[in-house]
This record gives C-alpha cells, structure tokens and sequence, in this order.
C-alpha cells in the first residue's frame, strides 16, 4: 500500500494510476461506514484512494477539531486489511499554506438544516472535497447517506465547477442496536450511546405513522425522541430529498433528517421516506 503525504508527489503519481480511479475522502478515526465505502469502491474501480485529512475548516471555533479522533497506525492497517493501493495523508501546512484564500460555498446547501446549526461547516467540506477532486482526479468518489446534505452539496459543487466525478452515494452502515456507525460515536459514555438507540427507532416510527400530514409525522418523531432524557433535539426536518426545501404535505419521496445532542455530542441521521403516497 502506497502512502503519499505531499501534493507533489500525488500530482505525480495520479498519472501513473490505472483507471477507473475511486477516491474515498476521510477524516480517518475510520468505522464500518467508511468500509463499506472503501469496499465499494475497490470493487468497482481498478485503483482506489482513501485520504485521510482532518480539515480544520470544517470545525467552528467552539467544535472539536483538536479532540477528534485520530488513530493514523490503526487506519493504516484497517487500509492494508481492506486491500486499498494507495493512501493520501496531506499536511495542514501545505493543503492551506498560511496564504490560502480561496474557499468553495454553494449557496443552495450550504446555509439549511445542518448549516444553520453549523455556519461556515460546509464551505470547509466543499473547499476540502473540491481540492481533493482536483488533485486526485477520480472517477468516481464515495460519500455516506448518512450525511445526506453533504451529498447534496457534493454533487451540486461537481455540475456548478464541472469537476466530472462521478459522485457515489452508499447507503447509511449501522451498528447491531440500530445506531449509524460515526466517528463521533466514540466520544458516547455507556448510557450515552444506549440513549443514541433513538434516533434510528425514531425513524422507524415515523414508517408505522399512516398519514401523510408533515406534523404528524414529526410529531412520531418528536414522541419517540422526547421518551429519551438524555438527548436535546435540535432538529427535525421533512424536506424535499432533491433541494432540501421543508414540505408541508408528503405526496412524495421525502427526507427525514434529525439533528440531536447526546450530552455533548451531535449526532445526525436521516431516512428517505418513499411509501407515504402508496
Ligand atoms: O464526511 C467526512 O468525513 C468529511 O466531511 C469529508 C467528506 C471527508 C470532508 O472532510
């Protein structure tokens, strides 16, 4: 396995790669999650990159860029383990040299839901993807449904700056008791991550609700997260899964994202709702 540190020698050594190319963008700290996306990837490409980049432009000032996890020896061997070519490591310092000043906002996805909660969080995603995308030059790259509006995002930047990658959305991991695999899981205490059960059983019982009536459905939703002491909503949004614009009648495809705080820490989930006008 090849690990590339510096944007020079990735410049090079792209060329040099067998396509179809995948790329993998990571913040490390690395879970099933990003498995399954590595997993994918290497089985639909020839040559697959996973980076591995804490971006710091992506915390607010208050969040927990120098406490997130990081465990670089440990994600090394789960890389080598899951057969992946090559891994890209870039510094701080030389992915945003002191002089750096050009950022990424896409406007329509940057300022909703999570960017409400978390101003400036997605002009560091789409300043950091969109360097990536560039200097590593894939075909396809990989994202988790889980962060549903980092997708949206994603894939508005690529048509917006012509970027021409193939954006691959997988489909959210979750652990046995139902909990998304993420890398802020880590942080849970034991009675913590017991309470973070009802996010998804939530979500679940917003299916069983048959109406099609937004308030009753979030009204499911705020009865089964309330039951819960521990956890502070939020939010709970039922949108248009295409543009995030809340609806006020589910007549079609919706998506069903929920923002909560366990303690301290924020966890997000979401469902794609598409039985509602059957
Ligand atoms: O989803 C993440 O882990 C990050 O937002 C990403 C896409 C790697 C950009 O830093």
């Amino acid at each position: 396995m090849k690990v590339i540190t510096t944007l020079g020698d990735m410049a090079e050594y792209i060329l040099k790669l067998t396509h179809p190319m995948g790329l993998v963008p990571t913040m490390g700290s690395l879970h099933q999650g990003h498995l399954e996306l590595i997993n994918r990837s290497c089985s639909e490409n020839v040559s697959t990159i996973v980076s591995i980049f804490v971006n710091p432009l992506q915390f607010l000032p208050n969040e927990d860029f120098d406490n997130y996890p990081r465990d670089l020896n440990r994600d090394l061997e789960i890389l080598k383990k899951a057969n992946v070519d090559t891994v890209f490591i870039p510094t701080v310092t030389e992915f945003y040299p002191s002089d750096f000043s050009t950022y990424v906002d896409v406007e329509k996805f940057s300022k909703k839901l999570e960017g409400k909660s978390r101003p400036g969080h997605f002009r560091g995603v789409a300043t950091v993807v969109c360097k990536l995308l560039i200097l590593c030059r894939p075909d396809y790259a990989y994202f988790g449904q889980k962060d549903a509006q980092q997708v949206l995002l994603i894939r508005q930047m690529n048509r917006d700056l012509n970027l021409g990658v193939s954006i691959v959305t997988v489909p959210t991991v979750r652990d046995v008791d139902g909990v998304a695999f993420s890398s802020r899981n880590k942080y849970l205490s034991n009675s913590e991550r017991k309470a973070a059960r009802v996010l998804y059983q939530s979500l679940l019982a917003v299916q069983e609700v048959k109406s099609s009536s937004v308030d009753d459905l979030k009204n499911a939703i705020f009865k089964s997260l309330t039951k819960e002491p521990l956890i502070k909503i939020d939010y709970v949004s039922i949108s248009d899964p295409d543009t995030l614009e809340e609806i006020s009648v589910v007549n079609k495809k919706c998506l069903v994202s929920i923002a909560v705080y366990v303690g301290k820490i924020r966890l997000i989930d979401n469902f794609l709702l598409d039985n509602m006008w059957r």
